[in-house]
């Protein structure tokens, strides 16, 4: 068996997901996991609620990234559409051009990052790496569920600030929608369609891996697209 295929969730015939007409997979070259190779940011969000299990399960995957002196500096504001007042106020804090895909997502999400550790209230340097983090375990979990997830960095922190009576010590990172895969033909604006089917892209490796000095690509990157 693959590493791909090991490192799969169990519940759905690989061939399957292959199959669905809105896969955008990155390129196999590499075995990394086949929820990271799978995920990608949709704007078009299917007309179907995320469960509250599944939805405290994303959480919790959260819950359990690694972060400096455990600190644990992630804190997430989540509003569900069944709660119609909760969701419209969170859509006031994303941009305009946000708001006009995100409202159709069935959950929305502000990620907070506290900035100052909790024991001597010195600044947290690695607040922002470890909320990351955090954010990063959810969506891989999220993939796993089939649950599809688009961060957004077109907020508006301030008025996040003063909606949810955000402390000075927090920072308002980012908005996050989250559901499952709709239709593009379901969005407005037609550059965004075409997003939704157009392949992804990544800067290669070489650009991003260094050895001995800055921008000496690392060898063993090169000696890898050399025999790829
Ligand atoms: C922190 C962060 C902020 C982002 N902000 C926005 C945003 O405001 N609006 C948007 O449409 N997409 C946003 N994106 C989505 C990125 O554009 C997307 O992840 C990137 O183009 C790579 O595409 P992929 O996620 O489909 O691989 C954001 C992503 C991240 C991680």
């Amino acid at each position: 068996m693959s590493a791909t295929a090991k490192s799969m969730d169990s519940s759905i015939d690989p061939r399957d997901r292959a199959a669905h007409p809105r896969e955008k997979h990155a390129p196999d070259d590499l075995p990394v996991d086949e929820s990271i190779r799978r995920r990608w940011s949709p704007r078009a969000f299917a007309d179907k609620p995320l469960n509250e299990d599944d939805l405290r399960t994303l959480l919790e995957a959260a819950r359990w990234a690694p972060s400096s002196y455990n600190e644990q500096p992630w804190r997430f504001i989540v509003a569900r559409r069944e709660d119609e007042s909760e969701f419209a106020t969170m859509l006031e804090c994303l941009n305009e051009q946000n708001r006009k895909w995100a409202e159709d997502a069935p959950v929305l999400m502000l990620t907070v990052a506290h900035t100052a550790f909790e024991r001597d209230g010195r600044e947290n340097r690695h607040a922002y790496h470890d909320l990351g983090l955090a954010m990063g375990n959810l969506v891989h979990q999220a993939m796993s569920m089939d649950v599809y997830v688009h961060q957004m960095a077109g907020i508006d922190p301030e008025r996040a600030r003063e909606i949810y009576d955000i402390p000075a010590d927090c920072d308002v990172v980012a908005g996050v929608a989250l559901g499952y895969l709709g239709d593009p033909d379901q969005l407005e604006d037609p550059g965004r369609r075409e997003a939704e089917t157009s392949p992804r892209s990544r800067r290669p490796l070489e650009e991003l891996v260094f050895e001995g000095t800055w921008g000496h690509s690392a060898d063993f990157v090169a000696a890898g697209e050399a025999s790829s």
